[in-house]
């Protein structure tokens, strides 16, 4: 199949690339870019290990062509915050969100593009958006609670601080 030149941005960095027509995004990422930290589970839109952000939204890489991508600003999980860790990295780590690890990355994309819609998510809308989203190594409660203390800690992070005490 004759290749085509896809422009488009990931994690900040201008990309142009000749790519097959039935080549998937994360194909493109993991084989082409070396951006490993999206995972393959499925291949089939079930697990949502592959979840990138697409202009924001989260979407699954593995049911996405490469080519739908033209002009798009992509990022992965190695361009959530690239100085530092993400607050949601910070709390998966923390609260043992994460066993072996291989779909923390699908959850913590869908979990980050959750919070951008919804800063302070309930419990069950925590569950409900992350519904999409498998483990296979543990239950979910420890990855709700994560995402519990990652969306304070974002709200704290963004509060105006308190005016300076009178004397
Ligand atoms: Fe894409 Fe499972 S690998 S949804
Ligand atoms: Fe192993 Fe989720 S931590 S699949």
């Amino acid at each position: 199949m004759a290749k085509k030149i896809l422009r488009c941005t990931v994690n900040g960095r201008q990309i142009e690339l000749a790519v097959a027509p039935n080549q998937t995004l994360v194909q493109v990422l993991r084989d082409e870019l070396n951006l490993t930290g999206t995972k393959v589970g499925c291949d089939m839109g079930t697990c949502g290990c592959c979840t990138v952000h697409i202009n924001g939204k989260a979407k699954l890489s593995c049911l996405t062509l490469a080519l739908e991508c033209q002009g798009a600003q992509i990022t992965t999980i190695e361009g959530l915050n690239q100085y530092e860790l993400h607050p949601l990295q910070k709390a998966f780590a923390e609260k043992g969100g994460s066993q072996c690890g291989f779909c923390t990355p699908g959850f913590i994309m869908k979990s980050a593009a959750l919070l951008a819609e919804n800063p302070a998510p309930s419990r069950e809308e925590i569950a409900a958006g992350l519904s999409g989203n498998l483990c296979r190594c543990t239950g979910y409660v420890k990855i709700y609670d994560a995402v519990e203390q990652a969306a304070q800690e974002m709200q704290r992070a963004e509060a105006p601080a308190p005016a300076p005490a009178r004397t």
